[in-house]
């Protein structure tokens, strides 16, 4: 999976290729890598280095104190422990309970804080809360588009009405310039080039979904959001396992996932 697991070999470079037949990370796989989170997922409220992710919320001008902060696929709660002092109250759900006992570590200053269980591709919609702003990022990435699109319905079902929602999602514009970049060839051939045209990438034996930005509003809207925007999270890019001084990244631009807001 693009930027998760990086030192022992397993993320996009130099072994990176395309599935034939795509299997997502299982819920086994995410309780695994709970442990090694912060070294090796791509935390990316911690690595927004231009600060894109609060300057939505900021944008967003709005007077939270009465608001309820719902976080789904929470990790290991950096968004939580950012923002979520803003908030009334602040639901973190995550359907890892090695990550879930991570992030209530991690966000033991922040008051008013809930965990719960769940899996947000089977939502039970009566005992989930609701939340003003709920967020999702870099959750919605199963090569299955029915699975995908259940995650979106259920966000859009626990955003309430007038609420916002931020969703990220890797970025396949930025996978391919991040390829061209680094001259990585492995992205050839005619089921390659099928797999990549539904922006299904795979990496020793984990794949993932990268969205195109027309696709991940798109997505949003089908789901019911209205007024979708999408900017931007500049990732740097050591994320992708390159030093930022390599001499190939001169000038370069920066790696970016796709932040997509939307209401309700
Ligand atoms: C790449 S991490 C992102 C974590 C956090 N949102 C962040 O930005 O740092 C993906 C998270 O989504 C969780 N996740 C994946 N699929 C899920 C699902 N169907 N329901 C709930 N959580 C899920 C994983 O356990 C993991 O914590």
């Amino acid at each position: 999976m693009r930027r998760i697991l990086r030192d022992d070999g397993t993320d996009l470079a130099p072994n990176s290729s395309l599935l034939i037949k795509p299997a997502g990370l299982t819920r086994s796989s995410w309780e695994r890598l709970a442990h090694a989170f912060e070294g090796e997922v791509c935390d990316i409220v911690a690595a927004d280095c231009r600060q894109v992710i609060g300057g939505a919320i900021k944008g967003l001008r709005r007077d939270f104190s009465q608001a309820t902060l719902l976080d789904l696929g929470c990790g290991i709660g950096t968004f939580i422990r950012t923002h979520g002092c803003r908030f009334r109250s602040v639901y973190g759900s995550d359907f890892s309970l090695n990550m879930l006992r991570y992030a209530k570590r991690r966000c033991q200053d922040v008051p008013n804080v809930r965990w719960m269980q769940a899996d947000l591709s089977q939502i039970d919609h009566a005992t989930m809360p609701t939340g003003d702003v709920t967020v999702c990022l870099n959750v919605v990435t199963s090569p299955s588009k029915r699975i995908r699109s259940k995650m979106l319905r259920s966000l859009w079902k626990l955003t309430n009405a007038g609420g916002t929602t931020l969703l990220v999602v890797p970025s396949l514009e930025s996978t391919l310039f991040v390829h061209r970049t680094i001259k990585r060839d492995q992205l050839t051939g005619a089921s390659k080039r099928k797999l990549l045209s539904q922006g299904i990438l795979m990496c020793d034996g984990v794949v993932q979904k990268y969205f195109s930005k027309q696709e991940a509003l798109d997505s949003m809207r089908k789901a019911g959001f209205r007024k979708c925007t999408a900017r931007r999270v500049w990732i740097p890019w050591s994320e992708e396992g390159l030093e930022d001084d390599h001499p190939r990244l001169n000038g370069k631009a920066l790696p970016w996932d796709w932040l997509v807001l939307g209401h309700k």
